[in-house]
């Protein structure tokens, strides 16, 4: 029988297919002795469509790594687009960087090193963002989210990782702050008005996870502000 390891396989050789640049990026990652806890390339895929579906030509990435979900929006914002994605950790940033210039889109993209906090009022008054994607810390999910409704548009597309956690996010009591901070997620996305979404259960390589969809519905600042 099967495991869920030899679909990913599958479905990452059939779909995803060689790319030599996202294989350097992670084993430079690797080298570096940065956590595997990059998307998966199943997923990264699945970002780089939903990028170009929603037509976007400006994404913002909360929580760089290595630069690896990096690449594939940058390949899907097209020679036009931008990206700008934060990291908190400048090694990690610079890491990111080189991994760009190898695969020839650093033209494309802005790596901005800060925490999240302190970067995102600053690209206040910018053009809004077509997609954001929260991956970073994930006791700041909230924060994240009301940056996303405030640096984006209607329409906008909003997108959280890691909100299932091999399914403790469903345990209201856990005592792991990431996966407080995975309910805390979900549950701004069920409740602020601002958005519409939903969540997907995922089963790949980095094992039982899932992602949060959604879509701005009101801009700007929340009901609370
Ligand atoms: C963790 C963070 C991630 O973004 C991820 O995809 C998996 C795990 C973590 O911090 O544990
Ligand atoms: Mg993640």
């Amino acid at each position: 029988m099967p495991t869920h390891e030899d679909v990913d396989a599958f479905l990452t050789e059939t779909l995803v297919g060689s790319d030599p640049a996202g294989a350097a990026a992670l084993a430079a990652q690797h080298d570096a002795g940065l956590p595997a806890i990059e998307v998966a390339p199943v997923n990264a895929k699945f970002l780089h469509l939903l990028t170009r579906i929603a037509g976007a030509r400006r994404v913002l990435e909360i929580g760089t790594l290595g630069g690896y979900s990096t690449i594939w929006f940058a390949r899907a914002v097209g020679p036009q687009g931008t990206v700008v994605t934060i990291e908190a950790e400048s090694a990690n940033a610079a890491l990111a960087r080189r991994n760009l210039e190898h695969a020839d889109l650093a033209a494309r993209v802005e790596v901005r090193v800060g925490r999240g906090a302190d970067v995102l009022p600053t690209l206040e008054g910018q053009e809004p963002f077509d997609l954001v994607f929260i991956d970073a810390d994930k006791e700041s999910n909230e924060l994240y989210l009301d940056w996303a409704a405030r640096l984006g548009r209607p329409g906008t597309v909003v997108v959280l990782d890691n909100v299932v956690r091999g399914g403790e996010v469903a345990d209201a009591g856990t005592p792991d702050s990431k996966v407080q901070g995975a309910r805390r997620g979900i549950l701004m996305l069920g409740t602020d008005p601002r958005f519409d979404a939903t969540a997907l259960q995922t089963l790949d390589r980095k094992g039982w996870d899932g992602v949060a969809v959604a879509i701005l519905v009101h801009a700007g600042a929340g009901p609370g502000a």
